[in-house]
């Protein structure tokens, strides 16, 4: 095939100087590494009760090993009271009997490894379960214990004390406080719950809690897992006072994002840029710094990954200096509009911020907290994160544009240097379900929020296996925790495979190329010559073009070795991503 290579390839020296994104570089694992987060209620059930179990997992881990990812992250199999979907854990160190057993764990451990996967576990420290037997005993307890200063317990405003300690909001809606009755049957205390009440946040200015911690990472570790990653990363500490705060109207309820305060002209330290009273506290750090030296005792450099919604990622890149973790979620990337400019800064950005301390930049698309990105990149109307879509929502997606979108987003992605994130049935194209009954949902946004917010439930409806069989194969009875759309078929597994074109395929071969050619590993050189309405880069030796304008972008001729559409003529058509050999 003819190689009539692109553009301005030979006049890179006419590239200014910033053309070349000099990303972080080091040997670990996770710098590179494409980590698929499986959702465990809804990826395979193996006793037909109609919620994923690890047995489950274990069987059908090797459809992964064949997808081509490098390590799987499970969302919380603990024990727990399941309020708030295994996120509210009552026994860090146990498997809840839904999901099976300790040993089923090191059953599915033992597998993955054998595949050459690796295991990362979701540590929940921020909240415990209020069934946990450390709030129950802060709940037996007078005030004032050791056992209630292990929670965020204050007393009510007031002659009785029945005005809440501050005004803040949970995340999941309505108030953040919850009365305790004392045991004599009178008003008590209040406790803070940034999520559900179920969900007591723990007092991490207690020396007490931040021991036990280390002990249940050890636990897990010594089990085998490559590592955490880490719930509300940034919520742990709290502004002393406790003052109150309304966060913006816009804000993705989760914090950052939205509620991003930029850094306002002449501030240059990321340090000092303001947070909500409960989100990006600088005290979290003190934190990770104490859980780095806990994985650093292991050898096989075992990850933590921060889940942390904070602005500006020169804020976020606080949280993966060399002393603390690992990576960290880029939730910017992820909210970042479907158009040219805007991505090619946040890539920018993200690299620069994350290679200042020395981290890779990872990049996600799609989690079980937001509208799945084969549907939300083709929302034509407002949608806050954890808000959710549903029947009543306006602005529906064209679920073709969507996923069309989707393939062109995740083939740009899948090409950019450092580490990516997969959710469980992107690499099948599925939508969000938008059509869920009131009366199936399961999410506290729901309940709290009066159905007001629709919530989360939309992106974890268990996936496809295969067309023809009970609940798309996800078990043999037919059950669903969340009832599956009755359209599904063509997104299985088993209508996919080997199908040239589908999108199963298409994140196959992407990941293939990506091994090949080093691209997690590689470094990224923005390319020009086509328009402003398009993203292009070379990583390696290929040049990547999305197109995000209304207009087709000319191709140099070249060799094509991945497409999310078919190319036609040589030209880019809108919202589609290619990649030829540079
Ligand atoms: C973030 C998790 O991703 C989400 O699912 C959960 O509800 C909250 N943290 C509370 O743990």
């Amino acid at each position: 095939m003819e190689c009539r290579i692109l553009f301005r390839m030979t006049l890179e020296s006419e590239l200014p100087e910033t053309a070349t994104v000099v990303t972080a570089t080091g040997d670990e694992w996770w710098r590179s590494a494409v980590i698929y987060q499986i959702y465990p209620r809804s990826f395979a059930d193996s006793t037909g009760d109609g919620v994923g179990d690890l047995p489950g997992i274990t069987k059908r881990l090797p459809a992964l090993k064949q997808l081509g990812v490098d390590a799987i992250w499970l969302s919380p199999f603990f024990r727990s009271p399941q309020k708030d979907a295994g996120y509210d854990v009552s026994d860090y160190c146990d498997v809840d009997p839904l999901f099976g057993t300790l040993a089923d764990f090191d059953a599915l451990l033992e597998t993955a490894h054998g595949l050459g996967l690796r295991v990362i576990a979701d540590m929940v420290p921020n909240h415990t379960s209020d069934q946990h037997e450390w709030f129950q005993a802060a709940l037996a307890a007078p005030e004032g214990s050791p056992e209630r200063d292990r929670y965020m317990f204050r007393d009510g405003k007031g002659p009785n004390g029945d005005i809440m300690p501050n005004n803040w909001e949970s995340v999941f809606g309505g108030p953040m406080w919850e009365r305790v009755t004392n045991p004599d049957g009178t008003p008590g205390q209040w406790y803070l719950h940034i999520f559900d009440k179920s969900q007591p946040d723990l007092n991490w200015e207690n020396p007490w809690v931040r021991e036990q911690f280390f002990g249940i990472l050890r636990f897990w570790l010594d089990r085998g897992v490559d590592g955490f990653r880490v719930d509300v990363a940034h919520g742990m500490i709290k502004e002393a006072g406790l003052p109150d705060y309304t966060p913006p109207a816009e804000a993705a309820s989760m914090g950052g994002a939205a509620a991003a305060t930029d850094l306002a002209p002449g501030i240059t330290d990321p340090e000092i840029v303001p947070d909500p009273p409960y989100w990006g506290q600088p005290g979290v750090h003190e934190i990770w710094r104490g859980w780095h030296d806990v994985l650093a005792e292991y050898e096989g450099d075992r990850v933590l990954c921060a889940e942390a919604w904070v602005d500006p990622l020169t804020k976020m890149a606080l949280w993966v200096r060399p002393d603390e973790m690992s990576q960290a979620f880029n939730f910017a990337y992820m909210f970042t509009e479907w158009e040219a400019e805007p991505l090619r800064d946040v890539i920018q950005e993200s690299i620069d911020a994350f290679s200042g301390v020395g981290a890779p930049s990872t990049w996600v698309l799609s989690n079980h907290d937001v509208v799945r990105h084969a549907s939300r990149l083709a929302l034509t109307a407002d949608s806050p994160q954890g808000a959710g879509i549903g029947p009543k929502s306006l602005g529906k997606p064209d679920p073709e544009l969507g996923l069309k979108r989707a393939r062109a987003a995740t083939s740009l992605m899948l090409a950019l240097p450092g580490s990516s994130y997969i959710y469980q049935g992107e690499e099948l194209g599925l939508p969000e379900d938008m059509e869920l009954p009131d009366a199936a949902r399961q999410d506290p946004t729901w309940f709290r929020t009066g159905g007001e917010k629709y919530g989360r439930d939309g992106c974890r409806v268990p996936i496809p296996w295969e067309a023809d069989k009970p609940a798309y194969g996800f078990n043999t009875s037919g059950k669903s925790w969340l009832p599956q759309p009755v359209d599904w078929d063509s997104y299985a597994r088993d209508s996919q495979d080997g199908v040239p074109g589908s999108t199963l395929e298409l994140y196959k071969s992407a990941l293939a190329l990506r091994a090949e050619h080093g691209l997690g590993t590689g470094s990224l050189v923005w390319a020009d010559g086509f328009g402003a309405n398009a993203v292009a880069f070379r990583n390696g030796g290929i040049l990547v073009v999305t197109n995000l304008g209304p207009v087709a972008v000319e191709l140099p001729v070249g060799e094509i070795l991945l497409s999310s559409q078919p190319i036609v003529g040589g030209a880019l058509e809108t919202d589609v991503t290619v990649w030829i050999r540079a």
